[in-house]
């Protein structure tokens, strides 16, 4: 009753924002996002009879408190569904997801504890099934499970049962990279669960939101089949600048932005129109990703690495989805 998954993170190019059912979490919009090969999560699950309650270690630390809640609250879905109230585990993880690097750890991290839970439980679950799991932790986990091009379907059933993600297009489809940008700004004082909470309650431009986010999906989906970056870059970036403009109309209005964020922003525009193609996107926290095609990386490392408040920018190809190991 062990194993061992490893899942990587992933960045959405069209934004899960905003929930239509908190317990099971199932979103109000379907997203779209590159898995990446830089940040990942390697997570152990071993159920054990003789355990008295679950035990999480996180990179060779004891964790208690409400990490240690939110690992033993996921795992009572892996207990329910196998009717087995009692029966804990010891959980392992090593997370190479740098939280400075503005990457929220709970995508791969849930990914990885709902891949080595089912295996370690020998449940031969369909991709769709673990999916689900992975979603019921974590919304932008359940992208994480295929690598690639990565698509989470909202669905309609009250149930979730038709909420789960599918790959559009593999790793080796197209050779994008992602720079994490990092900023010399401090972390993010309201979490994603919190930001869309408030902003689906009190935005008046959510509405607007819901309505866009099919169009930009149909067109970025068309772009990345025909390896159209610009295209794929456009729409992924105005579409971060809806999301993030629908915290703005929230009641009290709020931004994850701080200047040196905007530095960035501005830079990349700058560098269109100077003919080198990049486009960001922003997930909810200061920290910057961009987008580029792999002919214009030194350049463009070297531009963002120039400005000031940058500490840090850490490139990444897109990824593999779960492995065993
Ligand atoms: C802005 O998946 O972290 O990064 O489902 O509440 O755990 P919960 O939220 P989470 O939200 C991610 C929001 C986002 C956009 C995205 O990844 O699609």
């Amino acid at each position: 009753m062990r194993a061992t998954a490893k899942a990587h993170t992933n960045i959405a190019l069209i934004k899960y924002w905003g929930k239509r059912n908190e317990e099971l979490i199932l979103p109000t919009n379907n997203s779209l996002s590159i898995t990446l090969d830089g940040f990942y999560t390697e997570t152990t699950v071993h159920f054990n009879e003789e355990l008295t309650e679950d035990v999480f270690i996180l990179n060779d630390q004891v964790i208690s408190g409400v990490p240690y809640n939110q690992v033993t609250a996921y795992l009572d879905l892996f207990r329910d569904h196998v009717q087995k109230p009692t029966l804990f585990a010891e959980v392992n993880s090593i997370n190479k997801v740098p939280t400075a690097a503005g990457f929220a750890s709970s995508a791969s991290g849930f990914a990885a504890l709902a891949a080595a839970s089912a295996r370690a439980l020998d449940l031969q679950l369909t991709d769709q099934q673990l999916s689900r799991f992975m979603r019921r932790g974590s919304g932008s986990a359940c992208r994480s499970i295929y690598g690639g091009f990565v698509e989470w379907e909202k669905g309609s059933q009250e149930d979730g049962s038709d909420s789960y993600a599918i790959q559009i297009a593999p790793k080796d489809h197209w050779d994008v990279r992602v720079a994490a940008v990092v900023l010399n700004a401090k972390e993010k004082d309201l979490s994603s669960r919190k930001g869309m909470k408030r902003t689906v309650d009190t935005s008046i431009f959510y509405d607007a939101w819901l309505e866009n986010v099919p169009k930009d999906l149909k067109e970025i989906k068309e772009g990345i089949q025909a390896r159209d970056f610009e295209k794929v870059g456009t729409i992924a970036e105005a579409n971060c600048m809806k999301m993030h403009a629908t915290t703005l109309g929230a009641q009290p209005p709020f931004t994850y932005w701080q200047n040196v964020t905007m530095d960035v922003m501005q830079t990349i525009w700058k560098m269109r129109s100077d003919g080198t193609l990049a486009y960001f996107t922003i997930d909810a926290g200061p920290n910057v990703k961009v987008l580029y095609l792999p002919d214009n990386e030194e350049k463009i490392l070297q531009t963002l690495r120039n400005i000031d408040g940058v500490s840090e920018v850490i490139v990444s190809k897109v990824g593999e989805g779960i492995s065993y190991l």
